[in-house]
């Protein structure tokens, strides 16, 4: 499974790129209304530190406003995903850029059949939000079964993004389950790392080794003692 970062913050972005197991970036609007940086510039930054797919997303109501900014915004790098919601005008403006060679990630997917409809759209990167469907009440990780369930069988050329992770379960869950992608909050990333057994094991190895380490230096230390007597 794909890692991207959930994120528009340049500084958890480069962070977590360092630790190896980045794969690409989603961001929205929320996020980046987070940040002191005009869009364009913080997207091209953003394709500076991660090479991989970079989701931006059109604000437009209308498919002629939506193709407009997606064809702006897809100018600023190779890599860059125009993220589209899913509305009619949206699933217009889907069709229009995927048959221009633009990769679109349709998002705030909340039922199988909009996971459907945006596929049939052309949609390279369908973004379901489990987080949110877990808020409401619902269960976020059976719309993800379902959508697996319904794309095995057939052959979209569309990945499927697990969206609004609140926890390591959620990417865990979305794993077994097969997913392509999770697209993970930079406190979610930072807390899959741990874990108690881990740290206490590092700590029972450094002890040991420090007491062999003494147990070593022992005998030159003896040796150089009984040099110096001589
Ligand atoms: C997905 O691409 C969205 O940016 C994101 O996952 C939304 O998550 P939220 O429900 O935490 O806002």
């Amino acid at each position: 499974m794909k890692i991207f970062i959930d994120t528009a913050n340049l500084e958890k972005i480069k962070e977590a790129n360092s630790w190896g197991i980045v794969d690409g970036v989603t961001t929205n609007p929320s996020l980046v209304s987070k940040e002191n940086m005009d869009f364009k510039t913080l997207v091209k930054e953003i394709c500076k530190v991660v090479d991989g797919p970079i989701s931006a997303e059109v604000m437009g109501d209308s498919a002629e406003e939506m193709v407009k900014e997606g064809k702006e915004l897809a100018k600023i790098h190779k890599n860059i995903v125009i993220k589209i919601p899913m509305t009619k005008e949206g699933m217009k403006a889907t069709k229009v850029l995927s048959s221009e060679g633009i990769n679109v990630n349709v998002t705030l997917i909340f039922s199988a059949a909009q996971a459907l409809l945006a596929c049939k759209a052309g949609a390279r990167y369908i973004s379901p939000f489990v987080g949110r469907l877990d808020d409401a009440g619902q269960d976020g990780m059976k719309l993800i079964a379902e959508i697996m369930n319904v794309l095995d069988n057939y052959d979209f050329n569309t990945e499927v993004i697990v969206a609004s992770i609140r926890h390591p379960i959620h990417v865990i869950d979305a794993a077994q389950m097969g997913a392509d992608i999770a697209t993970i909050p930079f406190d979610v990333l930072d807390k899959m790392f741990n874990h108690p057994l881990t740290d206490n094991g590092i700590k029972r190895f450094k002890d040991d080794w420090a007491k062999c380490e003494n147990t070593t230096k022992r005998p030159s230390k003896q040796k150089n003692t009984s040099k110096a007597k001589k």
